[in-house]
């Protein structure tokens, strides 16, 4: 039997530049879809995975992720003495079991591989999944649950995949697949980071959700800078493929960019039109804008 994955890391460390000013005292995760933080959207997400204890590798100015994941007791009294029965379960609800979660800090934004490097102690040797937080997956089942079902059942390492039109495969990591395992999911052969227009091995992205086999960290610990002078993952991951499986899942759901300004702004749309209440007064706002998109000046 493989090992369960019981553990995940979420590196909340990057500067999120693409966000300034909003970012300067804010963390991109804490920006809100709807009503909820990005972060609080995967979460929900390695929960519903069953994974058990969360690792959050953070950086300086992002406390607040730590205090939204704890207890608020004067606004919690506060509402329990108005008798807010609704706004209390609510913020019970997104509570995790206490001891559920580590916090650790990557002090200097030396890349992804170095700030999953920085969990080495928590996660220790077993297998474990990485979710960035800056990409949701909107989907009936957890992505991440997806791909704990397929890692029961074959083991190794997955990486989750998602389709990107031929003519953008050059702005992400793209999969090579070997042989075919089931209808989404399929052998890993390589990964290429960027390819050159034309190039690109396939129309596959990885997508930000990972199951790694602990031997990452040894490579990890090897690893010097790589492009752009940041420790990065896809170099430790193409030596761990010297030696290990990698299977690529193509999951049932959409992903959201949202450390890009697009990729934000259409996940808080897709969100809001879920919501049959909100969609109601979105749809006819949205309509009106498009007919006459410079009305608001
Ligand atoms: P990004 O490069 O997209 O995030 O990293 P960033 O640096 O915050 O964003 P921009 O480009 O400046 O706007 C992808 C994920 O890896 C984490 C980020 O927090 C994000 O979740 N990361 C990146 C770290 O935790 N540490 C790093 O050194 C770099």
């Amino acid at each position: 039997m493989n090992k369960p994955i019981r553990k995940a890391i979420l590196p909340v460390a990057g500067l999120g530049t693409r966000f300034l000013p909003a970012t300067k005292a804010v963390p991109k995760e804490m920006l809100t879809i709807v009503d909820r933080p990005i972060v609080q959207y995967v979460v929900d997400e390695a929960r519903a995975a069953g994974i058990e204890h969360i690792v959050f590798v953070t950086g300086r100015n992002k406390q607040v992720i730590e205090d939204h994941f704890d207890r608020a007791y004067e606004l919690e009294d506060t509402l329990q003495s108005r008798s807010k029965k609704e706004a209390l379960e609510l913020l019970e609800k997104i509570r995790p079991t206490p001891g559920a979660t580590s916090f650790t800090r990557q002090q200097d934004p030396l890349g992804l591989g170095h700030a999953i490097w920085c969990a080495r102690d928590i996660i220790g040797r077993e297998p474990f999944a990485i979710l960035l937080p800056d990409v949701i997956i909107k989907s009936h089942t957890s992505c991440l649950k997806q791909m704990v079902d397929l890692y029961d059942r074959i083991g190794g390492n997955i990486i989750a995949v998602e389709e990107v039109p031929d003519d953008q495969t050059q702005n992400y990591g793209i999969v090579a697949l070997g042989d075919k395992i089931d209808d989404r999911a399929s052998q890993i052969a390589n990964m290429v980071e960027k390819p050159a227009r034309g190039t690109a091995p396939s129309n596959l992205q990885i997508t930000g959700r990972y199951i790694l086999q602990p031997e990452i960290f040894d490579l990890l610990s090897e690893q010097g800078q790589g492009a752009g002078g940041e420790i990065q993952l896809t170099d430790s991951m193409l030596k761990l493929l010297e030696t290990q499986p990698f299977a690529s899942l193509k999951y049932e759901g959409k992903s959201y960019d949202c450390g890009s300004k697009a990729g934000f702004l259409s996940a808080n749309i897709a969100y809001a039109l879920d919501d049959s209440k909100l969609a109601s007064e979105l749809i006819p706002l949205l309509n009106d804008m498009l007919k006459h998109p410079l009305a608001a000046e």
